[in-house]
Parts: C-alpha cells; structure tokens; sequence
C-alpha cells in the first residue's frame, strides 16, 4: 500500500509539475504587461491542489488516451478556477485575506490589480484551449469550449446564488444548497473530467460515466470544503476558518448537520466507486484521485 501511494503521488506531482510549466510557458509566449503578469502568476501559479487539472488528464486517461491531449484542457480549468478564486476572495464577495497560506491576491496587490488578473484568466482559459497544444479538430474544439463556456457559467450562476439569492421561491433549503453546490464548484469540475474525455476522443458511453463521475466528485468536493470550513486545521487549509457560519451560507453542514452531511457524503462515495469499478485499469489515476478525496485534509 506505503509503495501504491508512493507512486500515486510520483504520478501526480509529475502531472502538476507539467500544468505549472504550461502555464508559466503561455504566459511567457503572451508577454503581459509587468503587473498584469506578476498578478496572474501570484494567483496560477502558488501551489493548490491542481485537482481540476487532475481530472482532466486522469479522465482522458481513464477513456483510452495518455493523458498529454488533454493538457490544454487541463490549463483551461485551471485558469478558470484561478480566476473564480481571486474573484471569491474579494471584499464585495466572500471579503477573504488568506488563500493558500498567503495573503489573497487583492490584498498582497490591490483590487483594481485582482479585478482585471480574473478576467484575463477568464479571457487566457478559452485561448490556452487550442494555444497550449493544438486540439486535433474543430468539432472537438467546439465542443470543449462548449463544456468549459457552460462550466464557467454554471460557476458564475452558482456564485450568485451563494451570495445574492435569488432562487425559486418554492425551493426548500436542501434544493437550495444543491443548487448552489451543483454550479459554483460541480459543475466546472464536471467539465474537467469531460473535456479530458472529449480529448482523448472518448466513445459515447464513456463520456456519460465520466460526466456522472464529475458531478459526484464535484458535490462530494464542496460538502468536504464546507466541512473544513469548519472543522478543519487552518495550517492545512491555508483558508481563514468560520466564514460560512460568519457569513451566514447555506452549506451542507448548516442544513443538514456536521453527521447530516458526512452521510451525504458517504452516499456519493459509494456512487463513485460505482460508476469507477465500470472502468478497468485504466481509471487508476482517477480511482487515485477519489480515494484522495475522500481523506482530504486541505
Ligand atoms: C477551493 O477550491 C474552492 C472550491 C471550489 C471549493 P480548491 O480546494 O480546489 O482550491 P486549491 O486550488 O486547491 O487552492
Ligand atoms: C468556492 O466556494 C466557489 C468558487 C467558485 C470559487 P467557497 O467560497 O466556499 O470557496 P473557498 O472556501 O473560499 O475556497
Ligand atoms: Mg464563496
Ligand atoms: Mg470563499
Ligand atoms: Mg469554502
């Protein structure tokens, strides 16, 4: 088992390492101006867990490919999820000052600085698509944009609803708190998994294992971060503590109590490992990927 996670982490930091060059790379190649540049490589590129990236090559893995079609894919939601952060942390949203053990973007710079390094992110994922390494066809670069446009929406919509409202009036608390969960962190991770499918030309029944596969992933991943939030050791998660409680967010643990959600939880484990125990020996990396999650500590 010791040597199982020895290579495990071999093979992931392996695949990190290639994420932060491809990014530093397509910076380089861009030539920003000075502080646009520094902003954007303060924020990509200051460690993180690089789990979307992740699942990206993993899942293009898990389909039949080897995981190198889909580092554009990879750089994208990475960039996009850069960005929803700096975006997050600012004081009109979530009005954080540490993120990753440092101080947030905005307030190691400035907020004019963190407003415009989101948006180009933004503007650098749907560029890093087809600029880090050239997708074989148009109808599979329309078709990853199409999966990243809807992820960042989604997120965007998600967003709204965890700090502005506006739901469907006859929504319970739990429809509420799915909504939420669902686009601001599912569904961007959902199409991580699916555009490292859609690059490795996975076949139709695969694409909709690894879409299913996303979206437990994703729901499991914000209910393991609402739970950090609060119960989790501030060294390990580099994120100031209490902030949903302060700031009054629906998150699973508030709707349904610290063992409510820890259930929830349980439940989509068991579906992933459903749905992963559909994928031979290929899915290694991402059954990896799962079981990780589960323990996550940061
Ligand atoms: C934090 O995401 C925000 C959520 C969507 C829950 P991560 O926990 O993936 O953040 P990093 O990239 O590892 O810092
Ligand atoms: C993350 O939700 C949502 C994003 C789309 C960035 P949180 O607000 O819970 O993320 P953290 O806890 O600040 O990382
Ligand atoms: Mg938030
Ligand atoms: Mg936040
Ligand atoms: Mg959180």
């Amino acid at each position: 088992v010791i040597h199982e996670q020895h290579e495990t982490k071999a093979r992931f930091d392996t695949i990190r390492e290639t994420i932060d060059g491809a990014i530093a790379c397509l910076l380089d190649e861009l030539a920003l101006p000075a502080p646009l540049d520094t902003a954007i490589r303060y924020a990509a590129l200051s460690g993180g867990k690089r789990l979307r990236p992740l699942l990206a090559i993993e899942s293009a893995r898990a389909v039949g490919g080897s995981g190198d079609e889909a580092l554009g894919s990879a750089v994208a939601v990475e960039l996009v999820h850069a960005f929803s952060l700096v975006h997050d942390d600012l004081p009109a949203l979530d009005n954080d000052d540490l993120r990753r053990g440092r101080p947030t973007l905005h307030k190691h710079t400035d907020e004019a600085t963190a407003i415009l390094a989101g948006d180009a992110m933004l503007a650098l994922a749907f560029e890093a698509i087809d600029r880090v390494d050239p997708v074989p066809n148009d109808a599979a670069h329309r078709a990853l944009l199409n999966e990243l446009t809807h992820g960042t929406r989604a997120m965007i919509v998600g967003q709204i609803h965890d700090t502005l409202g506006g739901f469907p009036e006859s929504f319970s608390d739990q429809q509420r708190v799915d909504l939420i969960h669902e686009n601001k962190t599912g569904a961007l991770i959902r199409a991580s998994c699916v555009m490292g499918a859609i690059s490795a030309c996975a076949d139709p029944d695969d694409l909709t294992l690894i879409s299913d596969l996303g979206s437990v992933i994703g729901l499991q991943f914000q209910i393991v971060d609402d739970l950090l939030d609060i119960e989790g050791d501030p060294e390990l998660v580099g994120k100031t503590l209490g902030k949903d409680e302060a700031a009054n967010k629906l998150t699973y643990p508030s709707v349904l109590g610290i063992e409510g959600a820890r259930s929830a939880l349980e439940d989509l484990n068991t579906r992933a490992d459903s749905i992963l125990d559909r994928f031979g020996e290929r899915a290694i990396g991402l059954r990896a990927i799962v079981d990780a999650l589960k323990s996550r500590r940061a």
